[in-house]
């Protein structure tokens, strides 16, 4: 068992600003899958939204971002959000992150769904710039410990107490270390979980591999209520390509010119959808992109941006640009094939403005929550954002706190007595291909009951025999992920049939109306 103040879920933006907020008053654990750099954080490419232009005002920010949540977000917390933006931005530059400038000044871009240039960036990679700052900052400070390697499998809570408590106060994880094999007890008087998305429960998504949303199971399995899981956003435009199934093209594309044009016929159809055209929120550009995908049998539609000067597209995306052309594609002379793919995971575990959730002693911040900021769906380059001011959040509120918060008592070890190495681990590959496959066909862009309902069935079959397997044999990442997955296609699926309308990403044929008020989907354990 290894005992610090706090443990950290996750070291992507979300994860390693609470610790990093937290350093100076007490000794922070930050436990990740895999690698420190393996979460979305480091995949990102569009930016930072943030009001830091002198003809834009918080009010623009946050009317856009109710606008594009279908009224569903907490006024209120996204009044607490884009007011910190600045803030936040300010923090990240002095942790070195080299935002691109423009005569002094940051340079703004524009994504879909926002009246004003307001996303600062780095080139196409921002991700990555902030990823390496804050891993460089939390590697600096002697209270931090980065443990990469380590699979949460569940939240200790009272019922691992060694005298018995029926409590839901959480004081840690019991996590597999990826090399050994071996369960550890990692324990602390506070809990943060910063562990992202679940976007891996889908065939196509541009998340990475290990987004699989193991924070929101465990969190529902220790108690605590998630809300509005069924609002998943799919991205507009991922490259169609048949070996690199997941690379992204990001929304400044589009934000700095870029045109969806039918790729036999060359009609620019987004202004068929929406008077907004290519810069209409998420939510509709990635119907119109599956609409005309389904309708005239194609493999995918178009992304133009080569009427642009080939300098300014190769000076701006560069990124993008290098990896198009190592696939054949030069983007400053011909049109990109893109698809749409899951990309974001609005809903999650349910938190207050100080980043608490129903469950003494754990917090959480990130994609893996439900904050109130994104509503029926995310705005562009809004949830790094979250990280940030949530991150810290969580923080101040331990801070506040700190006197109240009791020191864990004894815990009891994992108990693998009764399990063995598997023999059929074809199991898991089985289920981990079939999850995904009917979530992608029956939960998808646009839904119905009965596809639902079919989904529904198939997850209630896998249940048994999921977790049959994992009470036989030895833990293993892939298990604990597959049973993870399970847990969120059912959330997800349960989301889904609950809501009555369509609203935002919940799209269904058989409610294609919306109901007058705008209701969470709140899931109670
Ligand atoms: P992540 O960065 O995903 O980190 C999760 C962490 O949790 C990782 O360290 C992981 O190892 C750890 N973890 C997970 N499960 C476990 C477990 N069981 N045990 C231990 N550790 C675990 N947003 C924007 O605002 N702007 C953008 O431009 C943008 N571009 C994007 C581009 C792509 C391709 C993608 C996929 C997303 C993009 N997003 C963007 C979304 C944004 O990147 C994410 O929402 C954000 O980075 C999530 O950060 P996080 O800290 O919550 O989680
Ligand atoms: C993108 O660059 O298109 C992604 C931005 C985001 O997900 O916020």
């Amino acid at each position: 068992m290894s005992e610090y103040d706090i443990i950290i879920v996750g070291s992507g933006a979300a994860g390693l600003t609470a610790a990093i907020a937290l350093a100076d008053h007490c000794r922070v654990l930050v436990l990740a899958k895999g690698e420190l750099t393996g979460g979305s954080t480091a995949w990102a490419q569009g930016g930072i939204a943030a009001v830091l232009d002198a003809g834009d005002t918080f009010e623009n920010h946050i009317e856009d971002t109710m606008v594009a949540g279908a009224g569903l977000n907490r006024r209120e917390t996204v009044e607490f959000v884009v007011e910190n933006a600045p803030h936040a931005i300010e923090r990240l530059i002095e942790m070195g992150v080299p935002f691109n400038k423009e005569a002094e000044a940051l340079h703004l871009t524009r994504e879909g769904g926002h009246s004003h240039r307001r996303i600062v960036h780095v080139d196409d990679a921002t991700g990555w710039a902030v990823q390496a700052a804050l891993l460089k900052t939390a590697e600096a400070h002697p209270n931090i410990t980065l443990l990469p390697g380590q699979a949460c499998i569940d939240l200790i809570t009272g019922r691992h107490e060694e005298r018995y408590s029926g409590s839901g106060r959480v004081w840690g994880v019991y996590a597999l270390d990826e090399k050994s094999g071996k369960v550890h007890a990692h324990v602390g008087r506070a809990t943060i979980l910063a562990s992202g998305g679940a976007g891996r429960v889908y065939q196509f998504s541009t998340a990475p591999r290990g987004a699989t949303g193991d924070g929101i199971a465990m969190a529902w399995r220790a108690g605590a209520r998630v809300s509005n899981m069924e609002m998943m956003q799919f991205h507009p435009t991922c490259l169609y390509n048949l070996e690199v199934k997941n690379f992204l093209i990001t929304e400044a594309v589009r934000g700095e010119g870029g045109i969806l044009k039918h790729p036999v016929t060359g009609h620019r159809y987004m202004p068929d959808y929406d008077e907004r055209a290519e810069l209409a929120p998420r939510d509709i550009v990635a119907r119109a992109n599956d609409d005309q995908i389904k309708r005239f049998g194609l493999d995918y539609v178009h992304l133009d941006i080569s009427h642009k000067d080939p300098d300014f597209v190769a000076g701006h995306f560069p990124n993008i640009y290098e990896k198009l052309l190592t696939l054949g594609i030069d983007m400053t002379k011909q049109p990109i094939p893109v698809v749409p793919a899951q990309h974001y995971t609005c809903g999650g575990i349910l938190i207050d403005l100080d980043g608490r959730t129903d469950l003494p002693g754990l917090y959480a911040a990130g994609e893996c929550t439900e904050s109130g900021l994104h509503g029926a769906n995310r705005l562009a380059s809004n949830s790094l954002l979250e990280c940030f001011v949530f991150g810290e959040a969580a923080a101040k509120h331990i801070i506040r706190c700190w006197d109240r918060l009791e020191p864990p008592p004894a815990i009891r070890p994992w108990d693998a007595s009764r399990v063995t190495d598997s023999d059929e681990e074809v199991v898991i590959k089985q289920n981990w291909t079939e999850i995904r496959r009917f979530m992608w066909n029956y939960v998808g862009i646009v839904r119905t009951t009965k596809r639902l309902e079919r989904a529904q069935h198939r997850i209630q079959m896998m249940t048994g025999e999921v977790e049959d397997y994992y009470g036989h044999f030895r833990v293993t990442t892939d298990l604990i992920e597959l049973r993870n997955l399970l847990q969120c296609a059912e959330l997800i699926v349960r989301s889904a049939l609950h809501r009555k309308e369509s609203r935002g990403l919940h799209y269904t044929l058989d409610y294609p109306g919306l109901l007058p008020k705008a209701v969470d989907t709140v899931l109670v354990p």
